[in-house]
């Protein structure tokens, strides 16, 4: 195919940008009162400039009681006064434009906090102008202990049921997430456009270049939110998304969204938008630039390989060809049409990827690092790099369920507390399926350098709000590793170098084709940019592997490899060893 046929190479800076994602409350603290904040972020823009990333996404930083780590909104138009001023904020923002870098706010649509002055007034009575701001429904009815039943059998995403009571009218209110994270009505037609206005509206007039779109799938509740058919006989709540997730009218709030930008933005710049949409076969639909949406979307199947469906805690064993193959689901759709998506491993709901993918042991943590860097760095898709990925972060190690802090740890360890006991089997495998995957992984205080006791984070005598992993005194820390030239941070910035000289293949590349699919060991693929042949083949194992021919006698060329003695012509890959060609 030519590239005329490939409408989604057209070019456009949202592509071609790498996106590091910082988590405030755990990036930089820079009043020593244990969080993180936006100062502290300002004071590392030229780390990130000389990393080589391109624009920043800053998870919720808003006014909130911090039910779900900001993700529970108390105001849309106040920066929570912990991390900083709303006039920190324009700096940051204006000093992230002055270093050519792009700045991408959360935008958090889907839910409140139960502390938003619209909620207040919601709740304050049934005749109440917002009352309809927000889902009430009465009771199902009462236990025989006179305790009132949900309105219908949605579970949360963070475990128990979906609705929260509230004696002021003796109604439940629906809220997916967390106890008082209420979710907004869209079909509201004053609720939709106060959310644009305050959280959209607001911050397109300070200045910012895009918003990652928080649960972006979930505004279009199934009508008359029935009961869910049974999927998991187990458990007497079904799973959200069967009556939340891409309803009948998701797709007109986006076009709706992107017209309101449109509109409202009078100074030619390009507002980028990406959606977190989980699961679904609408994510081409979603990022169709003729349809005028979203301009990216944020799949979860690859991240949710090795987890029960049912049940994220759930570790469960997987073949790589599975990992292969949900990892491709992410850009494959792409293909040929006006559509574009994402390529990412980490983010603030994620557990570290050498642990997950790689292998995070002392002997192979830096190789392995290394090739999920390169893999990366070669796939079709904006990248995004979470804060602590650069220096080869790992999960931290056999820690008791007391330091876990994130609310869905805590509900889910509660509810299996209640119901089978804290010496149950549950229990022993929630606690081994935590220790791989929670989020919390993902939240520690960013390791600064090796100081004593907190990395840089904060001052030694300051109290982090978080524990530190312990890794940091094993090299796994940011002066260490610009120190050490063969660091996993020192070869991110090669491998981000290598995808901006050869962007037109690694970023823009299509026709993606596996290599020896089925191998267990060998993840390997071509792709096309014109007359050029990208060829990668990486080792997934602490094994040698042998290298498969794109072609019968093809001559290859190297653009990048993760060992310091690669040898280009070798066909035999050492223990996670990755070779990026072209093809002649
Ligand atoms: C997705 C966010 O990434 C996650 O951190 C949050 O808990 C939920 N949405 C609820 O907002």
């Amino acid at each position: 195919m030519t590239i005329t046929e490939h409408p989604e190479t057209t070019p456009k800076w949202w592509k071609e940008a790498t996106i590091y994602q910082i988590y405030p409350a755990s990036f930089k603290d820079s009043n020593n009162d244990g969080w993180g904040d936006l100062k502290g972020i300002t004071s590392k823009l030229q780390y990130l400039k000389d990393l080589g990333v391109d624009a920043v996404w800053v998870c919720p930083f808003y006014d909130s009681p911090q039910q779900d780590m900001g993700y529970d909104i108390a105001n849309y138009e106040k920066v929570w006064p912990t991390y900083g001023t709303n006039e920190e904020c324009f700096e940051l923002i204006n000093k992230t434009h002055e270093l050519g870098m792009k700045f991408i706010t959360d935008l958090v649509i889907n839910h409140c906090s139960a502390d938003h002055e619209w909620f207040k007034e919601s709740r304050s009575s049934k005749t109440n102008p917002k009352r309809d701001w927000f889902f009430w429904r009465p009771p199902k009815g009462y236990d025989s202990e006179g305790r009132p039943i949900p309105p219908n059998n949605w579970k949360s995403f963070f475990g128990g049921p979906a609705w929260s009571f509230d004696e002021t009218t003796n109604e439940f209110f629906l809220r997916l997430f967390a106890s008082r994270q209420p979710d907004l009505n869209w079909e509201n037609d004053e609720c939709r456009k106060a959310i644009y206005e305050s959280a959209i509206g607001y911050w397109l007039d300070h200045g910012v270049d895009g918003f990652r779109i928080d649960t972006a799938g979930l505004y279009s509740k199934r009508p008359g939110m029935p009961d869910s058919p049974i999927f998991d006989l187990n458990s007497d709540l079904q799973h959200p998304n069967w009556g939340s997730h891409n309803g009948p009218r998701i797709h007109e709030f986006h076009k709706e969204i992107r017209r309101f930008i449109v509109d409202r933005v009078k100074d030619g710049r390009e507002i980028m938008t990406v959606g977190e949409v989980a699961h679904g076969n609408d994510n081409a639909l979603y990022t169709s630039a003729s349809r005028g949406e979203m301009s990216e979307v944020f799949s979860f199947r690859h991240v949710d390989t090795g987890a029960s469906e049912f049940f994220r805690y759930n570790a469960v064993p997987f073949t790589l060809k599975e990992w292969k193959q949900a990892i491709a689901d992410n850009f494959l759709f792409i293909n040929g049409t006006d559509t574009w998506s994402t390529i990412y491993l980490e983010n603030h709901d994620q557990p570290r990827s050498i642990t997950r993918f790689g292998d995070d042991s002392p002997k192979y943590r830096i190789l392995s690092g290394k090739l999920l860097a390169m893999l990366e760095c070669s796939l079709t898709g904006t990248l995004y790099l979470y804060q602590g990925q650069e220096i080869g972060q790992i999960n931290f190690k056999d820690w008791p369920i007391e330091k876990y802090e994130d609310v869905d740890v805590r509900t889910n360890y509660n509810i299996i507390k209640e119901k089978h006991g804290e010496n149950s089997n549950e229990m022993q495998k929630f606690y081994e399926g935590i220790a791989l995957l929670s989020r919390d992984h993902a939240r520690t205080p960013m390791q600064w350098s090796a100081e004593t006791p907190n990395a840089g984070f904060c001052a030694p005598d300051a109290q982090p709000w978080y524990f530190l992993n312990e890794s940091y005194k094993n090299g796994i820390n940011v002066a260490d590793e610009l120190d050490n030239k063969d660091s996993v941070l020192n070869f991110w910035k090669k491998a981000m170098k290598a995808r901006k000289e050869n962007k037109n293949v690694m970023v823009y590349g299509y026709d993606f084709e596996f290599i020896d699919l089925d191998s267990d060991k060998l993840f390997s693929f071509t792709k096309q940019f014109e007359d050029k042949t990208l060829f990668a083949a990486f080792n997934f194992s602490g094994d040698m592997v042998d290298v498969k021919s794109p072609k019968e006698g093809a001559s290859l060329s190297l653009i990048l490899g993760n060992y310091d003695d690669v040898d280009a012509s070798s066909t035999v890959l050492r223990p996670w060893e990755g070779r990026l060609y072209y093809v002649q």
